[in-house]
Order: structure tokens, then C-alpha cells, then sequence
């Protein structure tokens, strides 16, 4: 594993446990040199974000639930605090109400889609982020 994250800080948010795709993204950006905070949704995922970052030396959990925005600027705030800016952020998030799973209308699909995908840029926008070279 090369070092290319070496001196870069990353937020990674989507780890509820070891079978996340986050948790997996967290390990190789950990293993690079990435400094990490990750996020968990809520009071029941924090004893296994905790058990987790246990592995990882340097990460610091935080909790955010995105569909709450005080939660998001709370965040922002800390990481700002803690880290000044951020090199990146890992959106692998993802939710949809069980009984819309059954459901055939595409309203429920549209739900699950605007949690998973428009957060990452409202993120990243509200985000301590370094400006990058084209911003
Ligand atoms: N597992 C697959 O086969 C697969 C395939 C393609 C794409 N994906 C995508 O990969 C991403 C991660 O999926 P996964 O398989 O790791 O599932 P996962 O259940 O481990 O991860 C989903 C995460 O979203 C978090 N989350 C849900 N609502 C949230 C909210 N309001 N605030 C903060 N966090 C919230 C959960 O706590 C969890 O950590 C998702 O975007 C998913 O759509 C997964």
C-alpha cells in the first residue's frame, strides 16, 4: 500500500459495521496514510463505530445523522475544530423505510436516491474543505 493519503484528512460517513462499504473505504484510506474521522448515524451505532476505530490509529468518531441538519453543521464545526480543513469526504450512505421496499410506485425509489446521492455535494459544499486547485 502506497502512502498517497499521507497528510490528507478525510471524513467518512457509512460505517454501521464491519460488512460496510465505508468501513472498507475507512480501512485503505487508513492503510495510505488518510488521518480519518468517521461518522455514525446515531446513539445505537456508537459503541460500534467506537469498537471499530479501535483498529484504525489516529480516527475519531463523530456522531451525524444527515437528515438533520443541525447534526451536519454541528459536525462541520467539530471537524473544523479538530482537523482545520478536509482533503475529502467518503459518502456511502444509504436508506430507505422497509415498507417501501415492497411498494411499486417510484416515489419511494426517489426518496432512497436523494438521501444516497445529493447529500455528498450539500456535504461537501457545507464541508471545512481545502480548496482545491479549480475552485
Ligand atoms: N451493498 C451493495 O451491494 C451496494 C451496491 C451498490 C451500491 N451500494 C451503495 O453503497 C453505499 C453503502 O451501502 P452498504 O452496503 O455499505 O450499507 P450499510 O448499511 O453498511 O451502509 C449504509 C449506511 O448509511 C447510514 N445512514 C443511513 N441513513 C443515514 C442518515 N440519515 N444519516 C447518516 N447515516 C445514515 C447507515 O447508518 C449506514 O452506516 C450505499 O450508498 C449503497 O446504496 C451498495
Amino acid at each position: 500500500m502506497s502512502n498517497s493519503l499521507q497528510g490528507r484528512t478525510a471524513v467518512v460517513f457509512g460505517v454501521a459495521n464491519k460488512r460496510s462499504i465505508a468501513w472498507a473505504i475507512a480501512q485503505q484510506m487508513q492503510q495510505a496514510g488518510a488521518q480519518l474521522a468517521i461518522t455514525y448515524q446515531n446513539e445505537r451505532l456508537k459503541q460500534e463505530a467506537a469498537d471499530l476505530i479501535a483498529d484504525l490509529p489516529n480516527a475519531q468518531a463523530f456522531q451525524c445523522d444527515v437528515s438533520r441538519d443541525e447534526e451536519i453543521a454541528q459536525l462541520f464545526a467539530q471537524l473544523k475544530e479538530r482537523y482545520g480543513k478536509l482533503d475529502a469526504l467518503v459518502h456511502s450512505i444509504a436508506y430507505a423505510p422497509a415498507e417501501d421496499l415492497k411498494a411499486t410506485s417510484p416515489t419511494p425509489v426517489a426518496t432512497a436516491f436523494a438521501l444516497r446521492s445529493i447529500p455528498a455535494l450539500t456535504l461537501w459544499s457545507r464541508s471545512p474543505r481545502r480548496p482545491a486547485a479549480h475552485d
